[in-house]
C-alpha cells in the first residue's frame, strides 16, 4: 500500500490550540495506531504525511469559520477534529490499489 505525499499544516494559535487544536498534534500517534493493522509504520507515515504547526493562519476571525484551523495541501479546514482528519486521509492518502 502507499502513500500518497500530503502536506498537512496545523494552526498552533492561541485560538486554535484551545478549541480543540491541541487534539490535532496528536495526529501521527493516530494514524500510526490506525494504519498499523494495515502494515504501514509510523516511519512511513512520516516519511509521507508532512505534519507541522504554524502560528496563527488568520482564520479565527472570519465569520463562517471556526477555530480549530489547519491545512491539507493547502485546503483549509475549519472545525477540525482528529477523527474528521483520519477519515480524511483515509479516504485521501492511501492507494488501495498498489
Ligand atoms: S489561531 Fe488558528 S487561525 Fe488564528
Amino acid at each position: 500500500m502507499r502513500i500518497k505525499e500530503t502536506d498537512v499544516r496545523i494552526c498552533t494559535g492561541t485560538a486554535c490550540f484551545v478549541m480543540g487544536g491541541a487534539d490535532l498534534l496528536l495526529l501521527v500517534e493516530e494514524l500510526a495506531e490506525r494504519w498499523e493493522p494495515r502494515g504501514i509504520t509510523r516511519e512511513m507515515i512520516e516519511g509521507c504525511i508532512h505534519i507541522s504547526g504554524s502560528p496563527c493562519i488568520g482564520h479565527c476571525r472570519e465569520s463562517g469559520l471556526r477555530p480549530p484551523f489547519l491545512t491539507i495541501d493547502g485546503q483549509l479546514i475549519g472545525e477540525a477534529t482528529l477523527e474528521g482528519v483520519l477519515a480524511y486521509l483515509d479516504a485521501s492518502c492511501l492507494d488501495q490499489t498498489v
